[in-house]
């Protein structure tokens, strides 16, 4: 039976018919235009090319090629035993097996600067699991958490529809290349309070936010700084440490809190997942990673909900086991990330657009404020809708990552082939030819 969406008349829980879900957004209503017209070289040349989906599809090939040396992890070959003691295994714990390849994993994408305890490891179905989580563990419904802006559209389901837990942005600007200030931290802080708020904690992106930039060593002191003063938590999504072009240019903070001997460190919590640096969104496969005891328990309970299969564990621990494979891995896709980067940015710019300077990630942050109608979010969602429409490009407006300023749009460049990323460079020249005689 086909689902309509009208008014039922029996009713269901204050959840189910709350607004929260955040997905009333064009970062939503972008992939609905993708699926109805979905651009294929040879059979939808026309259709809309999706730039808003942050996939990482260049390193497919290496996923493949170990799978295809080593094809016992895929499959359970002749060892029907161990079959069957994974088609029983459902301890939230996690295979052993996998949390110390996964804990190993986590160190080499971090140049072996930072240590992780396997036993610290909470298994997830992926970073919205976990934040939402962890988010579940710091806050009680009508608490706030601050996270600096632009930010992932999808927090304002994963933080906020189900816990009740209020987002209050840490507004960053354009004027200072949106870093986040010692200031704007207190701002965000003095506005939630000023609301009668009760804040739990900082959930930052590092470099997870739409702008595919690292954040500073010193800037992640001053965040660690305002939170120990104000004891509250903070949260650190590193999903993608791994795709950060040059490995040197991160700071986790599981860096800087081993550089204080892990002086008040439970109060704070990484969250990480292999969607972005493996490319496997599908496999769902995160963990909440936190330093504080009390959290570790409680979040292993709460896991229950959101258990990976044993089955991926499996392959997983065997794939991420073989050192040799994983730097391979590490280092060809920071170099491809980075080429495309480079296409993408070069390509823009010939176009006369400019993006925010990135080091990291699966997309770039541009800049079309210049061509706007009217310098509002009103003017950015005409440019979008226009971009939508006539050029048939689904990018991210930074109003739906509640960004202040208007005019910057998150797009990602490493969910196609480098063809179909030619001719998106191709159809926005032309369309900025056309927009610069009317602006
Ligand atoms: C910052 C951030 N956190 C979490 C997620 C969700 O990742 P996962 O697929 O691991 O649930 C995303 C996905 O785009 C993201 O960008």
């Amino acid at each position: 039976m086909a689902i309509k969406n009208v008014q039922p008349s029996v009713g269901l829980s204050k959840i189910a018919v709350s607004e929260t879900h955040g997905e009333n957004s064009p970062y939503f209503a972008g992939w609905k235009a993708y699926d109805e017209n979905p651009y294929h070289e040879k059979y939808n040349p026309h259709g809309v090319i999706q730039m808003g989906l942050a996939e990482n599809q260049v390193s497919f090939d290496l996923l493949e090629e170990y799978l295809e040396a080593n094809q016992e992890a895929a499959s359970w070959g002749k060892r029907v035993s161990c079959f069957r003691e994974n088609a029983l295994f459902q301890d939230y714990h996690g295979l052993l097996t996998f949390r110390k390849a996964m804990a190993s994993f986590m160190e080499q994408v971090r140049g072996g600067k930072a240590k992780f305890d396997p036993e610290r490891i909470v298994l997830t179905a992926g970073a919205t699991a976990a934040n939402e989580l962890l988010t579940f563990i710091l806050a009680d419904p009508g608490d706030a958490l601050l996270v600096p802006t632009p930010y992932y559209p999808g927090f304002d389901r994963d933080l906020r529809w189900r816990t009740g837990v209020e987002i209050v942005p840490i507004h960053c600007e354009s004027s200072n290349n949106f870093q986040i200030t010692p200031e704007a931290l207190e701002s965000a802080y003095d506005h939630a309070r000023s609301m009668n708020m009760k804040v739990r904690g900082v959930l930052i992106t590092n470099p997870s936010n739409p702008l595919g930039a690292t954040i500073q060593r010193k800037v992640l002191e001053q965040i660690l700084d305002f939170v120990t003063r104000k004891n509250i938590h903070l949260v650190s999504d590193e999903i993608y440490s791994g795709s950060v072009f040059h490995s040197d240019e991160f700071v986790s903070i599981a860096e800087i809190l081993e550089s204080r001997n892990y002086q008040d460190a439970e109060r704070c919590h990484i969250v990480y997942s292999l969607s972005k640096d493996l490319g496997l969104p599908g496999f769902r496969v995160g963990t909440v990673y936190s330093y504080n005891d009390q959290v570790v328990t409680t979040a292993r309970r709460m896991s229950s909900f959101t258990l990976i299969s044993s089955q991926t564990q499996f392959l997983l621990a065997s794939m991420l086991s073989d050192k040799e494979f994983t730097k391979k891995y590490i280092k060809i896709n920071r170099e491809r990330l980075r080429k495309r980067y480079e296409m993408i940015v070069d390509g823009l710019k010939k176009a006369g657009i400019e993006c925010l300077k990135g080091n990291a990630g699966l997309f770039c942050w541009m800049n079309l404020s210049p061509y706007l109608k009217e310098a509002t979010k009103e003017g950015e969602l005409e440019i979008w809708k226009t971009i939508m429409e006539e050029v048939k490009l689904n990018i991210s407006p930074g109003s739906s990552c509640r960004c202040s300023d208007a005019g910057w749009f998150r797009v990602c460049f490493a969910n196609m082939s480098e063809e179909t990323l030619e001719v998106a460079l191709r159809r926005l020249h032309e369309f900025m030819d056309r927009r610069r005689r009317y602006v």
